[in-house]
C-alpha cells in the first residue's frame, strides 16, 4: 500500500523496477510493465491526483460543515493507492487483458478514499453533498449499511468518477469512496485480520466468524443508540 503522503513518484519507479527484476508476478506480468513502465508510472500519478481531488472535496465539506452545524461530521480521512502487487493479482484474478487502458476501464478501486464519520447520519448528508457537486459522476453505489453482507460488514461504497486538470488535458478518473462509522470502521478492520489469518483450524475459525457477526449487530445498535442520543442533545440545545 503506498503511502500518499510519501513521493508517490518515486514509490511507482521503485515498485516497477521491484516487479520487473523480481519472481514474484508472472512473466506475462513482469513483461508487461517492463514495455509499459512509462505509461504504467503515468496511471498512478493520474489516479493519485484524482484521490488528492476527492479528499480536498471531503475536507472542503468538513471545514464548510463544522462552521454552519458547530459539528465536524469526519472525523478521519484515509487515503490509499493501490499497491502494484495488489492490483496485478486482481487484475489476473478477474482475467482482464494486460493493457492500460483495460485496467483503467476495469478496475476502479486503484485510488481509494475512506472516509470515517461518527454517526451514521453524518455519512448520508455526507454522500448526498459530495454527489450534488457538479464535477462528480456517480458510477456505481453500494449501501452495505442498509444492506449489510451477511458476514455483517457494514460500509457505504461509491465508485464515482471526478475530471483531473493537466498541463494539456483534462482527464476523468475514477475513485472508490468507502464511508464507515469509527464503529464500523473497528469492526472490518478486525474482520479483515480474520479473514487473511490462513493458519486458523476450521473449528476456530468458524466460532470467530460467528462472534464477529454477532458483534456487528452489536455494534450496529451502539451506532443507533449513539445516533439518537446526539439527536435528542440537538433538540433540546
Ligand atoms: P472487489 O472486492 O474490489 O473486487 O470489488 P467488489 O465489487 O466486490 O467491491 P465491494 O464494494 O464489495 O468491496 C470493495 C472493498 O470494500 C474491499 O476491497 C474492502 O476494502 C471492502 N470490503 C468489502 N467487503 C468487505 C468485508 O466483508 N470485510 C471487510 N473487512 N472489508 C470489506
Ligand atoms: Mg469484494
Amino acid at each position: 500500500m503506498a503511502n500518499a503522503k510519501g513521493n508517490i513518484q518515486e514509490y511507482i519507479a521503485a515498485k516497477t523496477r521491484e516487479i520487473i527484476r523480481g519472481r514474484l508476478a508472472s512473466d506475462k506480468i513482469r513483461g508487461f510493465i517492463k514495455d509499459n513502465t512509462r505509461k504504467v508510472e503515468t496511471m498512478f500519478t493520474y489516479y493519485n491526483c484524482a484521490m488528492m481531488e476527492v479528499e480536498t472535496k471531503f475536507k472542503v465539506l468538513n471545514e464548510e460543515l463544522t462552521l454552519s452545524h458547530a459539528h465536524t461530521p469526519i472525523e478521519t480521512i484515509k487515503t490509499r493507492l493501490k499497491s502494484m502487487d495488489s492490483l496485478m493479482e486482481k487484475v489476473d484474478r478477474y482475467g482482464i487483458p494486460l493493457s492500460v487502458e483495460s485496467i483503467m476501464e476495469n478496475i476502479n478501486d486503484i485510488a481509494g478514499i475512506r472516509i470515517i464519520c461518527s454517526f451514521k447520519d453524518d455519512i448520508y448528508s455526507l454522500v448526498d453533498s459530495f454527489l450534488s457537486q457538479d464535477d462528480v459522476t456517480l458510477v456505481e453505489k453500494k449501501d452495505y449499511i442498509a444492506n449489510p453482507k451477511e458476514n455483517g460488514y457494514r460500509s457505504l461504497h461509491l465508485i464515482v468518477s471526478v475530471p483531473i486538470f493537466l498541463e494539456k488535458q483534462k482527464r476523468d478518473m475514477k475513485v472508490e469512496v468507502q464511508f464507515r462509522t469509527i464503529a464500523m470502521d473497528f469492526w472490518a478492520s478486525l474482520e479483515h485480520k480474520i479473514k487473511y489469518k490462513k493458519d486458523l483450524p476450521e473449528s476456530i475459525n468458524e466460532k470467530l466468524v460467528s462472534e464477529l457477526a454477532m458483534c456487528a449487530e452489536i455494534s450496529a445498535d451502539l451506532d443507533e443508540k449513539m445516533q439518537d442520543i446526539r439527536r435528542q442533545l440537538t433538540e433540546a440545545s
